[in-house]
């Protein structure tokens, strides 16, 4: 990408008022322009009655009834995605990780950055950032994801060697090389490099095992904390998920 001018920077920092007040808040745009016609908004201290005025949304500091406004310029969120629920952003039939949140993080266009089966459980990334999205979930990062899987019959020697050695579906699809560690005869804990549909079903369905539960525990060097429990997210620092491989 070509390296952006200071100029252009100065530029894309800009934003009507109305539009930040209405990204920022619960307040609608026609409320936000409301406000501010009412004479309820200031900027950097002055009662401002101009909703389409420009202002600089990473510098301004705006007030609503005289509370600061906080900028959050993305969100990033994890969420211990329970059972049932679908990893989109909305359904005609099914509830979606982005349902469980509340309004004021709906309203900011969150997606859910990599996808859990609907009967899967745990970690999932959300986010109104789209590069930070493709970082996570482009096919050529090889992020690191690991997962608790609980299967219908005994993991075998030849299990482990087969998902080191790299899997070949049924459809001729191949796998990259895994981990299949045994956590106890039935239980595995499971490491891809990779996100194929249904990938780990696919994997353990070539040695005629099926899964029975899958829980997401790890994206990249970060765990999904103990304490939240289903349905719950918190809110993460970017620079904190460093995407290399462990
Ligand atoms: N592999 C699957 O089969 N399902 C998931 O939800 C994640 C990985």
């Amino acid at each position: 990408m070509a390296e952006r001018t200071p100029w252009q920077v100065k530029t894309l920092a800009q934003i009507r008022l109305d539009k930040f007040i209405s990204n920022q808040t619960l307040l609608t745009r026609s409320e936000a322009r409301k406000a501010v016609y009412c004479g309820r908004v200031a900027v950097n201290g002055e009662i401002v009655r101009l909703i389409d005025m420009k202002i600089d949304e990473n510098a301004a500091k705006v007030t609503l009834d005289g509370e600061e406004i906080s900028f959050e310029k993305y969100v990033y969120l994890i969420m211990n995605k329970p059972k049932g629920v679908l990893s989109a952003t909305d359904d005609k039939r099914d509830k979606t990780v982005v349902d469980l949140l509340p309004e004021s993080y709906q309203k900011r266009n969150i997606f859910p950055a990599g996808r859990l089966d609907k009967d899967s459980t745990g970690m999932i990334l959300l986010t109104d950032d789209g590069e930070f999205a493709h970082r996570i979930t482009g096919p050529k990062h090889h992020i690191e994801k690991s997962y608790i899987v609980g299967l219908d019959g005994e993991i075998t020697d030849e299990v482990m060697v087969g998902f080191k050695n790299g899997v070949t579906l049924y459809d001729g699809q191949e796998c990259l090389s895994a981990v299949c560690e045994k956590i106890n005869s039935t239980t595995a804990r499971v490491i891809l490099t990779e996100g194929k549909y249904h990938q780990i079903k696919r994997m353990f369905g070539v040695y005629g095992l099926g899964v029975v539960s899958l829980h997401r525990e790890r994206i990249g060097n970060m765990f999904l904390p103990s304490d939240l429990q289903s349905g719950e997210f918190c809110k993460i620092d970017p620079e904190a998920l460093i995407i290399r491989n462990k």
